[in-house]
């Protein structure tokens, strides 16, 4: 089953969205196999957000992200990494199409509540960052019977 690393920003937590957003990650079939909740240090998030390190938004993403505690998890299932980006919506929640995380709860791009890894490539790369190996459970789904064909 492919992996992609989700967390719930900082202003998802404070708004009080982290049982929303983890539902929609359930419900829609998709299994989380390692969660936790922390403030991210700097160091760790200017690693995360590495990618960005040169754009002019950097200092106040890392600021941001640094600002109080975010909800980290392993989410698997099939075509995590994509499905995932489709649970959360486009990065501008303005663009955001509803239905969407991003596009039902929130309006500004400095404040878009979660983010999920782009690639696999990258997936692998942020649950380095966050979890360590034994920290990621092995479990199945008692309804996988009926999610997968
Ligand atoms: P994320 O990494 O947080 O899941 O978001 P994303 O892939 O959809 O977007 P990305 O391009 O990776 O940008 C990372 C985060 O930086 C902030 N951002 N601000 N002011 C701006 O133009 C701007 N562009 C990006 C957003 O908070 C975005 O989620
Ligand atoms: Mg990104």
């Amino acid at each position: 089953m492919e992996q992609t690393y989700v967390m719930v920003k900082p202003d998802g937590v404070q708004r009080g969205l982290v049982g929303d957003v983890i539902s929609r990650i359930e419900k829609r079939g998709l299994k989380i196999v390692a969660l936790r909740m922390n403030v991210i240090a700097e160091a760790t998030a200017k690693e995360h957000y590495g990618e960005h390190a040169a754009r002019p938004f950097f200092p106040s993403l890392i600021e941001f992200i640094t600002s109080g505690p975010s909800v980290s998890m392993v989410v698997a299932g099939k075509d995590a990494v994509k499905v995932m980006r489709a649970v959360n919506g486009a990065t501008n929640p303005v663009e955001a199409a509803p239905g969407t995380i991003r596009g039902d709860f929130a309006l500004d791009v400095g404040r878009n509540i979660v983010h999920a890894s782009d690639s696999p490539e990258a997936a692998a790369r942020e649950i380095a960052i966050h979890f360590k190996d034994s920290e990621i459970g092995k479990y199945s789904r008692v309804d996988e019977v009926c999610l997968y064909e």
